[in-house]
């Protein structure tokens, strides 16, 4: 009994699931196998770890997901792991197990999750995996990219018609509180006007960038607002319908919602996804553990689990004043 314990690991997804997800639990599934680990897989996250949906994984098991968005495994948003009652569980159907390794595949939440339970005294490390692209002190995170591409896919078509149409159009993305997946579409794709949470950009100062974007001769105008923004798609797209006679002109609100979270990792995602799982298993066959891998200068980057969890990165401030010259 004492021996397994030393060779389980298992690997659970949470929070929202991010394009790529199933290409990091595939890494960890295969190189843990291959380097003599026998691995579980939790299904629904902590919920499922809590209820204790544990089943061991072979290598056909992840056969054919690493072009598949979302997560094979299931995740969920788990208040009861917020409880020390929910994590003495969690640890419970663990050490039944014989289970003293664990892999966290998710964003700041899910790292305040694998943080409780490393304090608990099992061997975790996270995997930074979501879209909104949020932790402090990395570069990118599993699923970001590919969520950008689709978000950049949508801004592009919206403004092949608003063009046609001399028409402006606001495109809300996701990201939660944080705007690093509003900035960087608003950047790719062009937009005239971006409205972020970490901004103070009203609605006055929408119409008259829109005015003046007009009055340079564009025939199209474009607004990427962040879903955590005071001046989102409801905030902003409700002011202009209320302003409109004043105004002179409508946007026409589009929200990419959970659209940006679906669809098939793309090449970026799918390896670095790949990276970091292997990475994982490589840390844990050297006693490391407590930390989380993302990446950063192109690197696999390791974090105190402590420095990440529930914290925020800081938004690229440089970016927004680019942004902020390039649309003329
Ligand atoms: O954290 C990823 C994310 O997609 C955020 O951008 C968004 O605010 C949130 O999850 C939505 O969560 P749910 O799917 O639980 O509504």
């Amino acid at each position: 009994m004492a021996a397994a314990a030393l060779t389980r690991v298992a690997v659970l997804t949470s929070g929202g699931d991010a394009p790529g997800m199933n290409a990091a639990v595939r890494a960890v599934v295969r190189v843990g196998l291959a380097r003599g680990f026998e691995i579980f897989g939790v299904r629904h996250g902590f919920s499922g770890l809590i209820d204790g949906q544990l089943e061991p994984l072979g290598v056909r098991d992840v056969g054919g997901i690493i072009d598949r968005g979302g997560t094979m495994l299931g995740t969920t948003r788990c208040s009861q792991l917020k409880t020390e009652a929910g994590q003495r569980a969690a640890v419970t159907q663990l050490r039944r197990r014989d289970v003293s390794r664990l892999v966290v595949i998710g964003g700041n939440g899910s790292q305040a999750g694998a943080l409780a339970l490393a304090r608990q005294g099992l061997e975790v490390i996270g995997l930074a995996s979501t879209i909104d692209n949020d932790l402090p002190g990395l570069d990118t995170t599993i699923g970001a990219t590919t969520a950008l591409d689709t978000a950049i896919e949508a801004i592009d078509r919206l403004r092949v018609t608003a063009s046609s149409h001399e028409r402006a159009f606001l495109v809300e993305v996701m990201g939660r509180d944080s705007g690093h997946l509003a900035l960087v579409a608003g950047v790719a794709g062009g937009a005239e006007a971006i409205v972020l949470p970490e901004g103070d950009t009203d609605a006055e100062a929408v119409a008259a960038q829109l005015r003046a974007a007009y009055q340079r001769g564009k025939s199209h105008a474009i607004v990427v607002v962040a879903e955590g923004a005071r001046y989102n798609a409801d905030a902003l797209g409700g002011y202009f319908r209320e302003h409109q006679a004043r105004l002179g002109f409508e946007l026409r609100v589009t929200r990419l919602g959970h659209i940006q979270r679906g669809g098939a990792p793309g090449v970026f995602d799918r390896i670095i996804a790949t990276e970091l799982g292997a990475a994982a298993i490589d840390h844990l066959s050297a006693g490391r553990h407590g930390i989380v891998l993302g990446i950063a200068g192109g690197q696999v980057t390791s974090l105190d689990l402590s420095a990440v969890a529930d914290s925020k990165k800081r938004l690229d401030m440089r970016l927004l004043e680019l942004a902020q010259i390039l649309t003329r």
